[in-house]
């Protein structure tokens, strides 16, 4: 059993945190508050191979492994937990699903730009009546010729407003339910597909969350990606992996909220000494720095399982519900570390504490990790 990243994932730290710290922390306050998205970074992030890092060379990625890409995530939301999200979208749920389940016209003409960060793409389950449950699809594929006719409304879309291509979740059989669905890689730039809102959030404002519409979408058959009927199992497959993205996602939060909380605790003095040096505030930070080592250990063992080849649906699970509530836990206590000043938007705290809760909510709420987690290790 080993505990240490290896060398080559030490300098992969390094580089995304120099790269963050530089080019990212000075804007990041700006940046959420006016919701605004990060285009430049994107840009820079996948020159860095930071969008495609677990996709093989030769479809466009950095042929890294999982650890390596949860350490990518972590470092990016430690600063900037958008661009987390903008990163592990891409990576997880959409490279990932185009390695795994496409053909090979798609892999060529679809996942090299993806992975290689010319071109972005964005996930679609999510309805207005499909959260948690996702089988309840309502947006409708009806084959026509060479095509597949597309109608219906999703929301939720995660870098939908400037993604290339969208691994779109449809119903072409609600006979069957979930195994009625059916993926196809729309091009959002055909015809039919608009966006009808950028959500106004809480948190992760510069990672645009998008309502979008599909009237009479044609998409060729082509990119239809898989079966007829195995759109589900490829959502659900690439949340797997996802999950391990949020987890990261989340830990990186907690990291940094960590960080501006004990160096906070350093500088502020009352009653004529740092406040770190009272029991209750040192006891906290050991609670903080505690809880974000077991979320570490937590995401690193599912990333590794999935580079393993083992089972990992459980362990990504579990990994999401522990680094969220970790997340949330720590950026409250965090602000309460802080004061007053911690409930100003002067302090990173203050988006920290923003940021972490829709890692408890998105790609599977904490009660569906629960709901997960107890089925898996019930089954048998
Ligand atoms: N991995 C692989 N396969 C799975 C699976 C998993 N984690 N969970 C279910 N399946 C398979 C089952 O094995 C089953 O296949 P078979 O019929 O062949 O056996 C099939 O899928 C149906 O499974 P269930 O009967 O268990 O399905 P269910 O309707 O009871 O729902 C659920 C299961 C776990 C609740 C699922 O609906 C779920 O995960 N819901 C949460 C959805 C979610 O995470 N949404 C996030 C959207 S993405 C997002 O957040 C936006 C973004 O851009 C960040």
């Amino acid at each position: 059993m080993q505990f240490q990243p290896s060398d080559d994932q030490q300098m992969l730290r390094a580089m995304v945190r120099q790269f963050v710290e530089q080019e990212a922390r000075p804007t990041v306050a700006e940046r959420d508050e006016q919701a605004l998205w990060p285009g430049e970074l994107v840009r820079k992030m996948g020159e860095l191979g930071l969008m495609g890092v677990a996709v093989s060379e030769e479809y466009g990625g950095a042929a890294l492994d999982y650890m390596s890409y949860a350490i990518v995530i972590e470092e990016l939301s430690r600063v900037d937990a958008s661009l987390g999200v903008i990163a592990s979208v891409n990576n997880s749920l959409v490279c990932y699903g185009i390695e795994k389940f496409g053909s090979d016209a798609q892999r060529q003409e679809l996942l090299i730009p993806l992975a290689s960060g010319r071109a972005l793409g964005a996930f679609s389950l999510s309805e207005p009546g499909a959260g948690s449950d996702a089988a309840a699809q309502k947006t409708t594929a009806v084959r026509d010729g060479d095509d597949y006719v597309i109608n219906g409304v999703k929301n939720w879309v995660t870098n939908g407003d400037h993604a290339d291509t969208i691994i779109l979740m449809t119903m072409t059989d609600p006979s069957k339910g979930a195994k009625g669905i059916t993926a196809f890689l729309a091009d959002t730039r055909a015809p039919g597909c608009s966006i009808v809102k950028v959500e106004n959030k809480l948190g992760i404002r510069s990672a645009h969350s998008c309502q979008m519409a599909y009237d009479s979408f044609r998409v060729p058959a082509w990119r239809r990606l898989g079966e007829e009927g195995q759109g589900f199992k490829i959502a659900m497959t690439v949340l797997n992996a996802g999950r391990i993205g949020i987890a990261a996602q989340a830990l990186g939060i907690a990291q940094g909220a960590y960080e501006a909380a004990l160096a906070y605790t350093k500088v502020r003095e009352q009653f004529g000494k740092p406040i770190h040096e009272f029991q209750a505030v040192g006891f906290t930070l050991a609670d903080m720095a505690t809880r974000i080592k077991a979320a570490r250990l937590l995401t690193y063992e599912a990333a590794w399982r999935k580079d393993q080849g083992l089972d990992y649906v459980k362990d990504a699970s579990m990994a999401k519900l522990f680094a969220s509530e970790t997340a949330m836990w720590v950026a409250t206590k965090a602000i309460q570390l802080h004061g007053s000043n911690g409930y100003s938007k002067e302090y990173p705290v203050e988006r920290n504490f923003r940021d972490a809760k829709i890692t408890e909510i998105y790609e599977g709420t904490s009660e569906i990790q629960r709901l997960v987690i107890s089925r898996e290790i019930t089954k048998g």
